[in-house]
């Protein structure tokens, strides 16, 4: 005997609205929420710093996937209301839409002082504007919402540490790579299937930390890809002092879940391997 889904979210096709679907996040998820009716916007459709448009089909919308965001951290420093205006106002504009929400936030809500991996319950201290207008996004979602925490995302479309290290090591025969912070660099792929889970399982929603498993630092990713892409170039491990950019980022900041079912995403070596392939696909 068949049984009836009376919740649409674990129904056949529903109607699921994606902000930033421009960015590399928003892609994947189109990806991953490709049998479902996928409303996917980008800014010109929708600048988030303002209420939807009144246009927007709001009745029969089961799910918003919100991945619009101000990603740049350096530049939130120097415009921290600008950035505030797109992560804060831009999710409670989201959460006003009145579906379940997915929104997402960053390892760098932490301060990085830690020396073992972050897992939800423990607080935040974000040491950077970015960080801070991310947690503040964070309590604008509301209780109908996943937050997601992220780290050190790629993808196969969009600015991203995996394109500046492609590029790079066409141009030259050696770069310079931050080797004091540690992290999970994270596929956007991998983690829109860990999203689809979250939200095709029910999980609870609240703070879910979902980044790859394993961990390195910015210069032992930059000599994996380089291994990998079949590069020549060699890395030069700098420090983050070095390199003087504008806002401070987390010296280490490994994400892990405690929470009960919580999605596992492969390790960030296999990530890396599926985005190159995709890539060369
Ligand atoms: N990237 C990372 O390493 C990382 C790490 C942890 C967490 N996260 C979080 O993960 C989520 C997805 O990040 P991502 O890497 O996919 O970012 P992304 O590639 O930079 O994409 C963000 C998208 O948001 C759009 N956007 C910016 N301002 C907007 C506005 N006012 N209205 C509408 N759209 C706007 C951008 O459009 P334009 O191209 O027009 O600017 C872009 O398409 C974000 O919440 C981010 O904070 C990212």
């Amino acid at each position: 005997m068949e049984h009836e889904h009376p919740d649409p979210l674990r129904a056949g096709r529903r109607r699921v609205l994606i902000t930033g679907a421009g960015g590399q996040l928003g892609s994947a998820l189109q990806q991953a929420f490709a049998g479902d009716d996928v409303l996917a916007l980008t800014r010109a459709d929708w600048d988030v710093t303002h209420p939807a448009p009144a246009t927007l089909p709001r009745d029969d919308l089961h799910l918003v996937l919100h991945t619009a965001a101000w990603t740049d951290v350096d530049g939130a420093e120097a415009d921290p209301q600008g950035a505030a205006a797109v992560n804060v106002a831009g999710v409670a504009h989201a959460a006003a839409l009145k579906a379940p929400l997915v929104t997402f936030s960053t390892d760098y809500v932490f301060d990085g002082r830690k020396r073992s991996p972050y897992v939800e319950s423990d607080g935040p201290s974000p040491a950077s504007a970015y960080g801070r207008t991310k947690l503040h996004g964070e309590a604008a979602a509301g209780h109908d919402a996943w937050v997601v925490r992220t780290s050190w995302l790629f993808g196969v479309t969009g600015h991203n540490f995996l394109g500046t290290m492609l590029r790079l090591g066409d141009e030259r025969d050696e770069v310079a790579v931050v080797d004091d912070q540690r992290g999970c660099p994270t596929f956007a792929g991998h983690l829109a299937a860990a999203v689809r889970e979250l939200v095709d399982d029910d999980l609870p929603k609240g703070l879910w930390h979902v980044a790859a498993s394993g961990d390195c630092t910015w210069a032992e990713f930059a000599e994996a890809i380089f291994e990998e892409a079949g590069v020549e170039c060699r890395v030069r491990r700098i420090s983050s002092a070095e390199l003087e950019r504008p806002a401070p980022r987390p010296a280490y900041s490994v994400l892990r879940s405690e929470r009960p079912g919580a999605p596992v995403l492969p390790h960030w070596r296999e990530g890396l391997r599926a985005c190159i392939a995709e890539m060369d696909g």
